[in-house]
């Protein structure tokens, strides 16, 4: 099909379109307002390419955080704030290595598709968005990579041939419970639905879900009747949880036969992959155990302190990976460790302990005034106030940056109640 959408990103890749995205870039550099851009550009042009023109400039303004060639891609707004940002697209491309053909059900503007394509694999596309189908044939083109992507909505629309499946759903957005908090994505409401995909998941010689790192991850809830992964064992699947610049990204279910046999092969259904490193050049470091290991033991805090990566705790393996490690706990349910050395890795941040003490604000005020703190940075797990609210109490009169780790002191069994402030100054780890 050619239609509209088409018939504008052609415009749009053409030279002509070209200098129409430079002048806007130009304009917009310049501080020309949008309104007198878009008259501007309007005596020139259709209205519907200046429309579209102005988008895809400003996305393309914005997809320098998320893609090192953003300025040959094409995206809306919109499609460019679902696009997977390219740390993560090329990690998950590179699992799916010698898996054959991939399927990107669903596409988007490409990508993840655009990723999948550059790693090299055989790659097709459906998209039921008709625009979003032409900038993604528009952006494999302009990457000088391989494949196609097909106009349709699945159910319904005939799939392009595949061996391995990759899927980012559609979410719907959550509504507002009754006190205004904000409800958590159902994943019955994603497009595809789970009973949609799960079909081709289990005909998939590899296949691959993102699903977001904020939906429950539990074997039971994945697995239930009409759930993504319905009646799957825990040796038929993987749940990877991706980190990239301190912050969860994504979690991805994984399947299939094919896969890759570096952790999510079958048996080894958690993994925490930290993708350490800039836009370009992110290397992933994953972790991979079972999320069933008990508690690590509780300890007096030891000369250093440690926080783990967000994907140690939304993968369930915190416990697994601090028993291996040799590394204690502050107090129960509190994610901060101690140890008596540090050693370098992905998943932890480290502080050399300076001070341990019961926390009131009068004795932490003393403390940094003895330790001439001239500026703190304040961190707090299972403490009731923001850390603005206890900056705000405090007066730095030294020269020093000192961070303070607050947390509930609470051993889990006895009382020792009320909270504790350490006082620590960061601590790169030495190289591994
Ligand atoms: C989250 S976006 C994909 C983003 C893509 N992974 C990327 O990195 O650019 C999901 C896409 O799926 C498409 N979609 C949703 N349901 C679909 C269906 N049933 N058939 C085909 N496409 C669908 C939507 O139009 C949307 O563009």
């Amino acid at each position: 099909m050619t239609g509209t959408g088409d018939a504008l990103v052609d415009v749009l890749i053409s030279p002509a379109g070209e200098d129409l995205l430079a002048r806007i870039a130009e304009a917009t550099a310049a501080g020309t307002g949008p309104l007198p851009l878009q008259s501007a550009l309007r005596r020139d042009h259709p209205a519907d390419l200046v429309r579209l023109a102005l988008r895809v400039a400003e996305a393309r303004r914005a997809a320098t955080a998320k893609f090192p060639d953003a300025g040959r891609l094409l995206f809306t707004p919109e499609l460019l704030e679902q696009a997977t940002a390219h740390p993560v697209a090329r990690h998950r491309a590179r699992r799916f290595a010698d898996c054959g053909p991939v399927l990107d059900l669903g596409c988007g503007a490409g990508g993840d598709l655009t990723r999948l394509a550059g790693a090299g694999l055989p790659v097709a596309g459906l998209e039921r968005d008709p625009l979003a189908a032409a900038l993604a044939r528009a952006n494999l083109l302009r990457l000088g990579l391989d494949g196609r992507v097909a106009d349709g909505e699945y159910p319904g629309a005939d799939l392009p041939p595949h061996e391995a499946l990759f899927a980012d759903p559609a979410r719907r957005e959550p509504g507002r419970g009754p006190a205004g908090a904000q409800r958590r994505y159902d994943p019955r409401r994603f497009s595809p639905s789970p009973r949609e995909l799960h079909p081709l998941l289990v005909g998939s010689r590899a296949w691959a879900v993102k699903w977001g790192p904020g939906l429950d991850l539990d074997h039971e809830t994945l697995t239930a009747p009409g759930a993504i992964l319905a009646g799957l064992t825990p040796a038929q699947y993987a749940v990877e949880v991706v980190g990239w610049q301190g912050t969860v990204r994504e979690a991805v279910l994984w399947g299939g036969q094919d896969l890759r046999r570096d952790g999510t092969a079958p048996g080894a259904p958690r993994l925490a992959t930290v993708l350490d490193g800039g836009l370009a050049d992110a290397r992933a470091s994953t972790y991979a155990g079972e999320p069933i290991a008990s508690p690590p033991p509780l300890s007096e805090p030891a000369a250093f302190l440690a926080e783990p990566d967000g994907t140690l705790l939304r993968s369930g393996l915190l416990d697994a990976f601090a028993r291996e490690h040799g590394l204690a706990a502050l107090a129960a349910g509190i994610a901060y460790l101690t140890a008596p050395a540090c050693f370098a890795s992905p998943w932890l941040r480290w502080w050399r302990r300076l001070e341990s003490l019961p926390w009131s604000p009068e004795r932490l005020q003393a403390a940094l005034d003895r330790r001439d703190a001239g500026s703190v940075v304040i961190k707090k797990r299972g403490f009731p106030l923001m850390p603005e609210q206890v900056r705000a109490g405090l007066k730095l009169r030294g020269s020093r940056e000192l961070t303070v780790l607050l947390h509930r002191a609470d051993d889990g069994r006895s009382a020792r109640g009320g909270y504790t402030a350490h006082l620590a100054e960061p601590c790169p780890p030495p190289a591994p």
